[in-house]
C-alpha cells in the first residue's frame, strides 16, 4: 500500500477507483501484505519452528482464512461457530486449539468428537465436563491449561488478560493442585500449558515475565508438557509514534525457554498477521467548520469500525489523493453515528480537505469487520481484497432492504 503520484494504490489497484466502482465505506486488504505478515512471522521464530495457530477472532473472512491456511497456519478458535467454520475450510484438526472461559457442554462435547489438538481449560468445573465427556465418548483428551501468570501485558486494560483480577485462566496454585488431582485420569491428558496475557502489546518484558512464571510451575511440578502455548497478543505500529516488539529477543528467549524445557511452542497470532493488511475506504460527507476546529464528518461510522470508540485506539487517515497544501486548524473526524465516541481521530496540519474527498483508514485488518455491527441500521460494509492488479469481493454487503 503506497502513494504513486499522489495516489493511493492498494497493489497495483488505485484506491479511489474501488469506491467508484463498489461505493464507500468499503474494507480493502492486500493478499501481498498478508503472505509477507505469515513469511515475517514464520522466519522470526524459524529457529524452533512453532506451531502458528492463527487467531480467528481478529478475522474470519472465509478468503482471509483460506491464506492462512494454504500458508501452512493452524488456528485458534473460541467459540463453537469459529471452530466449524475453520473445519469446514479444511483446516487440520491436529492444528487447531480452542480457548474460552465458557465453553458449553454441547460445544465442548462438538470439540472432542472432532479431536482438535487441545482444548484451553479456563477452569475446574470445565475440566469436570471434560472428564464426564471423555468417558462418556470413550476418549482421552488432549488438554491445555490455561495459566493467568498475573503478569501485567502492558496494553489496554480492556484487552488485558493476564492478571488476577482478569476472568481468564487458572493461577500458578490451581494449575499445580489440577495436576496432582487428575494425575491419573485415563480420560485426561494434560498436554500443554496455555498462555495469553493480553493484545496489542508492544514490550518484551511481559513475555519474559510470563517465561519466568512457566519456568517456575514447570520447575515445580514432576509434569512434562509437550506443548508450551505462548498465545498471540504481539503488537503493531498503528502511527509514527507507535513502538513495536524486539523479535529478535523474543525468539532469542523463547528459543532459549524451548530447548531448556524440551516442548514444542505454539503461537496465536491475530493481529500481528492481519492487521495491517487493510483499509477502510470512506468519503467525506460534509465539513462542519466551528470556530475552532473543522468536524470531517465521513461515511464510516463506529458501527464499521468501533476501536477507537472502545480501546480510544488511534488509526490514522490519510488522504487518496495527496497534496502539498497545509492547514494548521484542528481536524475532527468523526462518523455520522448518533454518540459522540463516534470520533476516529483528532489531528492537526492536515491537508486541504473538501467534501466528497475520498480517505482510507489505516490498519483495519485484525478485530476491524469483525466487531461491526448494524447499529443505527445501517448495513455492514463490503470487502475487497487485491492481488496485484485482480480485486475480488470478499463478502457481501448487506442489504438495507433486506435488514428493514
Ligand atoms: N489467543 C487468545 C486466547 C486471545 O484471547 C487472543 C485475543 C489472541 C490469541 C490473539 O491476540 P492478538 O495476537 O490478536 O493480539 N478487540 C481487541 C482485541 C481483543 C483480543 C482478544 N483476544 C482490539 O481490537 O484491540
Amino acid at each position: 500500500m503506497h502513494y504513486k503520484k499522489n495516489n493511493f494504490y492498494i497493489e497495483k489497484i488505485k484506491a479511489e477507483n474501488l469506491i467508484k466502482k463498489y461505493g464507500s465505506p468499503i474494507y480493502c486488504y492486500s493478499t501481498k501484505r498478508l503472505i509477507e505478515n505469515i513469511n515475517n512471522f514464520k522466519s522470526s521464530f524459524k529457529s524452533f519452528d512453532p506451531l502458528i495457530c492463527f487467531s480467528v477472532k481478529s478475522n474470519y473472512n472465509s478468503n482471509i482464512l483460506k491464506i492462512v491456511k494454504k500458508h501452512g497456519l493452524g488456528a485458534d478458535v473460541v467459540s463453537d461457530g469459529e471452530l466449524k467454520k475453520v473445519l469446514s475450510l479444511g483446516f487440520k484438526p491436529n492444528k487447531i486449539v480452542y480457548s474460552g472461559v465458557g465453553k458449553k457442554f454441547e460445544e465442548l462435547k462438538f470439540a472432542i468428537n472432532k479431536n482438535i489438538l487441545l482444548i484451553n481449560v479456563e477452569s475446574e468445573s470445565e475440566l469436570k465436563i471434560i472428564e464426564k465427556l471423555a468417558k462418556k465418548l470413550k476418549k482421552k483428551v488432549s488438554v491445555g491449561l490455561r495459566l493467568n501468570p498475573n503478569v501485567d501485558a502492558k496494553t489496554n486494560s480492556k484487552i488485558s488478560t493476564g492478571r488476577t483480577q482478569d476472568k481468564f485462566g487458572l493461577n500458578k496454585a490451581e494449575i499445580i493442585k489440577i495436576l496432582n488431582k487428575f494425575a491419573n485420569s485415563k480420560d485426561i491428558k494434560f498436554k500443554c500449558l496455555s498462555v495469553h496475557i493480553g493484545s496489542q502489546i508492544t514490550q518484551n518484558k511481559p513475555y519474559d515475565n510470563v517465561l519466568i512464571s512457566i519456568n517456575a510451575i514447570l520447575s515445580k511440578t514432576k509434569h512434562k508438557f509437550e506443548y508450551v502455548d505462548l498465545g498471540g497478543g504481539m503488537g503493531i505500529k498503528y502511527n509514527k509514534e507507535g513502538k513495536k516488539l524486539d523479535y529478535t529477543r523474543l525468539s532469542k528467549n523463547i528459543h532459549k525457554f524451548a530447548k531448556k524445557n524440551s516442548c514444542k511452542i505454539i503461537f496465536e497470532p491475530g493481529r500481528s498477521i492481519v492487521g495491517n493488511t487493510a483499509i477502510l475506504l470512506t468519503k467525506i460527507i460534509y465539513i462542519k467548520k466551528t470556530t475552532n476546529k473543522k468536524f470531517i464528518i465521513i461515511d464510516a461510522g463506529m458501527n464499521d469500525l468501533i476501536r477507537p470508540a472502545l480501546y480510544n485506539s488511534r488509526h490514522d487517515i490519510i488522504p487518496l489523493v495527496k497534496k502539498s497544501s497545509k492547514n494548521s486548524i484542528s481536524h475532527d473526524f468523526v462518523g455520522p453515528i448518533c454518540e459522540t465516541s463516534d470520533r476516529f481521530l483528532r489531528t492537526k496540519n492536515y491537508q486541504q480537505l473538501n467534501e466528497g474527498d475520498n480517505l482510507a483508514i489505516k490498519d483495519v485488518g485484525a478485530y476491524g469487520i469483525v466487531l461491526t455491527s448494524n447499529y443505527n441500521l445501517r448495513p455492514r460494509p463490503l470487502e475487497v481484497i487485491v492481488n496485484k492488479s485482480n480485486i475480488k469481493k470478499i463478502s457481501k454487503k448487506q442489504s438495507l432492504n433486506d435488514l428493514i
